[in-house]
């Protein structure tokens, strides 16, 4: 478990990882905010480690003198056990097994902390935005190209929870409730909020949470479907948005160096 601290200090510096883009910016830690703006580069296709590597090292250096000096955090979208990629449902098959820490420190030429994006997402949440001072139970969810969770309990993080492949009526959950879904099967907000409802159902009744954080690309219009959702549990759209990732792997990277300086 990661451990939750109030404040952060100084400057960090994340790089968000995604199917399409991979993003960086230098953060302040104090504001859990971008302290200029983010690079993006699409995602070089086929994603192999060696082809992203190369992107990555890109990123950092254009901003060579505004990075810091702490180690570098990285979201990736796979079950990230000890800086190991263990799956790739949204991502090239050839990272399984490749330790993307080491990758990516190789390449940079510092220390990298790589973290999966709903993790990275849910930290930042719990420390800078909507689930802020919020104690028990919180699950962060980002609705995009696959659906990713976060578990906090009393601002901690648990791992690679991956509950966006538990099994619902037989289906892989983010086959129908990602936001991909709903624009691969042109659905309408309300056709596409009724998987949605099921997915967060089974999660509630499974995992009794105090909150629910819904993130992504799609949590900017949260008003077109959380009003349609019918949940005991009350949900909020999240607060950094698309920033979480960057914020949260910074932080988390930052904390890890500190902690060992
Ligand atoms: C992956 C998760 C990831 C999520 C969001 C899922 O398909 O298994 O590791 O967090 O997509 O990118």
């Amino acid at each position: 478990m990661t451990k939750a601290r109030t404040v952060q200090r100084g400057r960090g510096f994340g790089i968000d990882i995604g199917g399409s883009g991979i993003k960086g910016a230098p953060v302040d830690l104090r504001a859990g905010s971008f302290a200029a703006d983010r690079v993006r580069i699409p995602t070089p296709t086929p994603s192999t480690p060696e082809a992203v590597a190369r992107v990555v090292g890109q990123i950092v250096r254009t901003f060579r003198r505004s990075s810091g000096r702490r180690p570098i955090g990285v979201t990736f979208p796979a079950v990230i056990q000890h800086g190991v990629a263990r799956t790739a449902a949204n991502v090239d098959k050839a990272w399984i097994g490749v330790d993307v820490d080491a990758v990516f420190t190789e390449e940079l030429r510092r220390p990298v902390h790589v973290v999966n994006d709903a993790d990275a997402a849910g930290l930042a949440e719990a420390r800078y935005g909507a689930a802020r001072g919020v104690s028990g139970i919180v699950i962060v969810c980002t609705l995009g190209t696959g659906i990713g969770t976060a578990l906090l309990l009393d601002g901690r993080l648990v791992p690679n929870t991956e509950l966006g492949h538990l099994e619902i009526d037989g289906m892989d959950a983010e086959v129908r409730a990602a936001e991909s879904a709903r624009e691969r099967d042109d659905l309408s907000w309300e056709e596409w909020a009724k998987h949605v409802q099921r997915y967060f159902t089974v999660l509630e009744d499974l995992f009794w949470p105090d909150l629910f954080v819904v993130g992504g690309g799609v949590s900017k219009k949260h008003e077109k479907f959380l009003p349609l959702l019918h949940l005991r549990t009350p949900i909020v759209p999240a607060s950094l948005r698309n920033g979480a990732g960057i914020v949260g792997a910074a932080l988390l990277a930052a904390e890890i160096g500190d902690a060992h300086a």
